[in-house]
């Protein structure tokens, strides 16, 4: 059965062929040069280059993948959560193509996806398993039963660690999304230089709650400029992110007490930091558990998990009528 995806649910559009766990094709276009300019992402201009970028990315996603319309089984497509109107402007896509060719269509859930990131790069991965969600917009915890079922553990009360990463690494000056280049300057970095908080939610020990460190490292920096000191960036950068993979570790530690599985899968746009990657590592080699990351290319927004992930929704019976509408929030768990 091959699965035309597509996602635009926040700054990237992507169309992708996939069969079953297989990608046939995977097409990206970013728009990160444009948002760089305003340190962040611009709503309504990401809609409109999404509604620019998505006829070009379905014909290469096609071609790409040496195939026609005519050789498309189902559409699937990214339609909660994210960003109104850039979600709006996928599911509109796809419900044209689906009206057109009479074909079934999918909604998938954006954080289903990210999961299903792994199914590609680990073709053995099977449910039930732990898996720890973490991007620029979510941190959630979730016990993972089958390819459609959750139960959701753990979740952030504020900030999601993309979002404490990105925006302490725009206080250290460095450009959107921060995430990636303060993972880089950490390398040359001092973990142990300057103390920040590590905060925990009070009788909810599989929360997270990162705005608390987020607020601390910005009040650090900007108490440094009216001083007029120049603060280690390298090493604050290391201290940051040793301190969001400690707050990880932790919760994931807590959550195997719990659950009885022997696998944690990590997903996400955060799940592509080097630290997290290699002390995740760590940890589940000294409790004798598996980890599975997904290959550098599928930890951020694709369309190819949104195909594999569409795959099993088919499966489980959950396609759409025409009259599908995208949602800014969804919890994972919501069955259509
Ligand atoms: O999953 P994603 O592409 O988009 C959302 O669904 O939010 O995640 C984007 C997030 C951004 O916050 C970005 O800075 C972060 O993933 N990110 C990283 C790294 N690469 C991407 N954060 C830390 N270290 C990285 N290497
Ligand atoms: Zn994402």
């Amino acid at each position: 059965m091959k699965i035309l995806a597509i996602e635009s649910s926040c700054d990237d559009t992507a169309v992708a062929v996939t069969e079953g766990r297989r990608v046939l094709s995977s097409c990206i276009a970013s728009q990160v040069p444009e948002h760089v300019l305003y340190g962040g992402v611009v709503p309504e201009i990401a809609s409109r280059r999404h509604i620019e970028a998505i006829g070009s990315l379905y014909s290469r996603a096609l071609e790409q993948a040496g195939c026609a319309l005519d050789d498309i089984d189902a559409v699937a497509v990214t339609y909660a959560p994210g960003l109104i109107g850039s979600l709006l402007v996928g599911v509109g896509f796809a419900k044209g193509l689906c009206f057109a060719k009479g074909i079934p269509l999918i909604p998938v859930h954006h954080l289903r996806s990210h999961i299903a990131a792994n199914y590609i790069t680990a073709p053995e991965l099977e449910p039930p398993f732990l898996a720890l969600v973490i991007s620029g917009g979510h941190s959630h915890l979730i016990d993972v039963r089958d390819y459609t079922s959750y139960e959701v553990i753990g979740r952030t009360r504020d900030d999601a660690a993309g979002e404490c990463f990105d925006k302490t690494a725009r206080a250290m000056g460095m450009p959107y999304p921060g995430g990636i280049h303060l993972d880089k300057l950490a390398e040359s970095g001092d973990n142990t230089k300057y103390k920040l908080p590590c905060p925990h939610v009070e009788g909810c020990e599989l929360d997270f709650s990162f705005s608390g460190l987020k607020t601390a490292v910005i009040n650090l920096i900007h108490n440094a400029e009216q001083k007029g000191e120049q603060l280690d960036f390298a090493s604050l950068a290391a201290c940051v992110r040793k301190t969001v993979t400690d707050i990880l570790i932790d919760r994931v530690v807590k959550a195997f007490e719990r659950l009885p599985y022997d696998k944690l899968v990590i997903a996400g746009g955060v799940s592509a930091n080097s630290e997290i990657r290699r002390r995740m590592a760590e940890l589940m080699r000294e409790k004798g558990k598996k980890l599975y990351l997904p290959e550098l290319t599928y930890c951020g927004d694709n369309a190819a998990m949104v195909g594999v992930q569409g795959y099993y929704e088919y499966l489980a019976g959950n396609t759409a009528g025409n009259d599908l509408n995208a949602f800014a929030t969804m919890d994972i768990a919501t069955l259509m």
